[in-house]
């Protein structure tokens, strides 16, 4: 399961997650390491839109995490990848920045949980990428589909 922040414009459009610029690297990146979208559930801590593309507000965190709790009940996921600041410190109940918490897996409730950067921060600092490459090698060695 992968989670990112809150839907963009264009996700808002679509009503479906990372399918902007972000997405498509998101999508790139999963090829990368042998995944395909449809292996792989995505979703969002936030699930509107916040106006002009601003910071998730933390009552729209509260108000959306019941429901971001159902779909980790309902798919149970057999890992979780958090994508930037939003998503890591809302699943660990943090206030730690990603760069501290990227690259180890932490445990959410017995499921392990990788953050690493959000796609979006990758096409602003191309120089990040390196890192997040790092990570999604830990991903997949962890990731055993089952055959
Ligand atoms: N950024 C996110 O965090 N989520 C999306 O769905 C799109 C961009």
């Amino acid at each position: 399961m992968i989670i990112g922040e809150a839907p963009g414009y264009d996700e808002d459009r679509a009503g479906e997650p990372f399918v902007g610029p972000a997405g498509q690297l998101l999508t790139k990146m999963l090829a990368a390491i042998k995944l395909s979208r449809e292996e792989v559930y995505i979703t969002n801590v936030v699930k509107c839109h916040p106006p002009q593309n601003r910071n998730p507000h933390q009552d729209e965190i509260e108000t959306c995490h019941p429901y971001l709790k159902a779909q980790l009940d309902i798919i149970r996921p057999k890992l979780i990848l958090t994508l930037g600041n939003f998503a890591t410190q809302t699943l660990l109940q943090t206030t730690e920045g990603i760069t501290n918490l990227r690259g180890r897996f932490f445990d959410y409730h017995g499921i392990k949980l990788l953050p690493t950067f959000h796609p979006a921060a990758l096409l602003r600092n191309p120089g990040w990428k390196r890192s997040a490459w790092h990570d999604l090698q830990l991903l997949q060695k962890a990731y055993q589909p089952t055959p």
